[in-house]
């Protein structure tokens, strides 16, 4: 994307004002307030943390500094020593959250349970004594690869509290990825589930970890926990079924404290390269950053059942499923299954259900409630709402008006979250009763973080004009490296601009100081909310014994925020045929996952190149999109080979 076309964004100009009533009620008091915390937090840093740290956070000995930065590598509250799990659970026994419900969970067939402070933590407890007596200690990998149950927030807690280093890998994830991630972390122990219920259908997670497992030799033991009931292989002396193991563990465990910058989990995500990142995130500084949004840009009271759709595999459900709300003590809805299973209407009939207070998905899960149809909400009160969020992609002005209308009521403020992986916590967002908002914007920065929008040269582009999202002061919940990969981590994040973390999104602030985010300029395309490395696909595609070259792009799609299109070369001796077309979809999906399967496979006997070789992925775009090749092609090697490209389309 050049610049060029990141200004060629809408020009938005509708602003909502937080109604009076709201505002009244916000945890953060006022818009003056805001202003007044954020100067502090980006002037004086270190008292505004130290602060913040010490009235969220149950400190086991305290930190004696609160930020060491020898960039690009960040180190905070050092010294100090806690426990993520003691902080999430433990700490909230003594109070009249103990017999308050800390998850609320329905599954997709409509079984309900409700799980009580007391009752998490005894079940945390248990767990971590499992992984003990399984030989799992502080700095161990344990790889979690389950449905969306309660169950994988205690195996997560159950790892934080023992100082082990849990990575999840998504339920939908191929046994390819399981067996990539689980090698490149060298993890010790897998938890899983014979299947989770996804559309009616079970999802067999077990059958994908055995066949991962061929290949991964670090892995010393499986849990396999009993959700569906369908028959499940296990390996003698190798799996061990999670009830079987908890019966015999006890209740009882003693958590110890951990240094602030001890790692807590590692969660993979796409890159431009062909091998997934691993993100790594530590104990003190990231807690305090899920901690601490979730309380201000959730607005979240005592009495709120909190409800964000995202599956425990991403990041939005490490931060906004488990530890941020957990460590408020609030009431977290879980939900197992897909949006319209039995029907388009699940959502709503469980908000109005369990009385869900606050509701936090993504603009592509919006747009498909949208095409669905408003008489499926219609059907339903949504009376309890009060908060609505959007993250994962922009959401379009169209989508935003519709929330608001038909899910909000016009009453609930909306926060669009602009945050990453990496980032580990949401960095800019609208503070629900205190920051007018504009439909496709995410506002204003949060605490501590400093965005600027700059050119190629690391200038300050003029408001209104697009150009480069970096972030420029340090921040507590920030990646701290890529496992096992610091120089990627200096090369991907911190070598673009000196000094500046460079988050691979172009941007624009308008007039009024608001942040409009228009996408990745890298390679990354995000498809449904999810980011997928276009090289990643690519080299699935040519580990295909028919393909001889790849290259993948996204196409502009109204439902999942784009789509992906690729174009193959296939060997010689080969023929492009509609059941290879088929064939190749079906192996990315095999080699990554369901959410890779390209929408689109097109032939092509050469891909347009420049004289040096390089990939003109412009022009690919640009076929992909339909549209004419209007760009500059004067450094294409040989013009007929688009005009091939184009002729061949459907
Ligand atoms: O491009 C931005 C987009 O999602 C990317 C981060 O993806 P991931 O690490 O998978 O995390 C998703 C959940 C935090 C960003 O670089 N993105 C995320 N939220 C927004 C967004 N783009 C615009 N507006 C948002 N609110």
């Amino acid at each position: 994307m050049t610049d060029q076309t990141i200004t060629s964004v809408s020009r938005e100009n509708r602003v909502f004002r937080p109604s009076a009533e709201f505002q009244r009620q916000a945890n953060l008091g006022s818009f003056a307030t805001y202003k007044r915390l954020y100067a502090e937090s980006v002037n004086a840093p270190a008292k505004f943390w130290a602060r913040q740290a010490k009235e969220l956070l149950t400190w086991r000995r305290p930190f004696k500094e609160v930020l060491k930065w020898k960039l690009p590598h960040a180190k905070w509250f050092i010294g100090g020593q806690l426990n993520v799990a003691e902080n999430c659970l433990d700490r909230h026994l003594d109070t009249a959250r103990s017999n308050k419900a800390a998850i609320i969970f329905e599954g997709e067939p409509g079984d309900i349970r409700t799980i009580t402070y007391k009752q998490l933590h005894r079940e945390v407890c248990q767990f971590a004594n499992v992984l003990t007596g399984l030989g799992v200690g502080k700095g161990d990998r344990v790889a979690i690869y389950m449905p969306m149950v309660p169950e994988a927030a205690v195996a997560m807690l159950a790892c934080a509290r023992l100082g082990a280093i849990h990575t999840v890998i998504f339920g939908g994830f191929s046994s390819e990825a399981i067996k990539d991630r689980v090698n490149d972390c060298q993890a010790k122990v897998v938890i899983t589930a014979d299947g989770g219920w996804r559309r009616g259908k079970i999802i067999e997670l077990k059958v994908n970890v055995d066949r991962a497992l061929a290949g991964t030799p670090s892995v010393e033991k499986v849990v396999v926990l009993r959700r569906t009931g369908n028959a499940t292989a296990m390996t003698e002396g190798r799996d061990h079924w999670w009830h079987d193991l908890v019966t015999l563990a006890s209740p009882m465990h003693k958590a110890r404290g951990f240094d602030s910058e001890n790692p807590l989990f590692i969660l993979y995500t796409s890159g431009s390269t062909g091998k997934p990142k691993g993100v790594l995130h530590t104990t003190a500084g990231y807690l305090l950053g899920s901690m601490m949004t979730t309380k201000y840009v959730f607005d979240l009271k005592e009495t709120d059942v909190y409800f964000c759709t995202a599956d425990v595999g991403w990041v939005t459900g490490h931060s906004y499923v488990v530890y941020g709300p957990l460590a408020n003590g609030a009431t977290v809805f879980m939900y197992e299954g897909a949006p319209n299973q039995p029907g388009p209407d699940r959502f709503w009939d469980m908000i109005d259900r369990h009385g869900v207070t606050i509701f936090y998905t993504a603009p592509t899960a919006i747009r498909a409630f949208m095409r669905w149809g408003d008489d499926y909400v219609k059907k339903h009160s949504l009376a309890s709402l009060r908060l609505l969020g959007s993250v994962g992609e922009p959401i379009n002005p169209e989508a935003w008006m519709w929330y608001h209308t038909l899910i909000g009521k016009k009453r609930c403020p909306i926060v669009d979250t602009w945050w990453q992986t990496e980032t580990g916590v949401i960095m800019v967002t609208p503070l629900p009763g205190i920051t007018p908002t504009k439909p496709g914007s995410c506002t204003l920065p949060f605490f501590g973080v400093v965005p600027k929008v700059l050119d190629e040269n690391g200038k300050e582009v003029p408001k209104g004009s697009g150009g480069r999202l970096f972030l420029k002061q340090p921040w507590p919940s920030m990646l701290r490296t890529l496992w096992n990969d610091d120089d990627r981590f200096k090369k991907q994040y911190w070598s673009e601009l000196p000094g500046y973390y460079f988050a691979g999104d172009g941007a624009r602030f308008d007039k009024d100081g608001y942040l409009w985010v228009v996408g990745r300029i890298d390679d990354v395309l995000n498809v449904s909310g999810h980011r997928i490395g276009t090289a990643e696909v690519e080299s699935a595609l040519v580990s295909h014994p028919s393909v001889a070259e790849a290259a993948v792009v996204g196409r502009p799609d109204e439902l999942k925020g784009q789509a992906l299109v690729v174009f193959v070369t296939v060997k010689s001796g080969v023929t492009a045929t509609k059941e290879l077309r088929e064939e190749l979809r079906a192996h990315v999906a095999k080699e990554i996952g369901a959410l890779a399967r390209p929408d689109d496979v097109r032939f092509a006997t050469a891909l347009p190149k420049t004289r040096s070789g390089k990939i003109m992925r412009r022009i690919l775009k640009e076929i992909a999109a339909g549209g004419e090749v209007r760009g500059d092609t004067t450094t294409l090697e040989d013009f007929s080979v688009v005009a091939a490209l184009q002729s061949q389309e459907e």
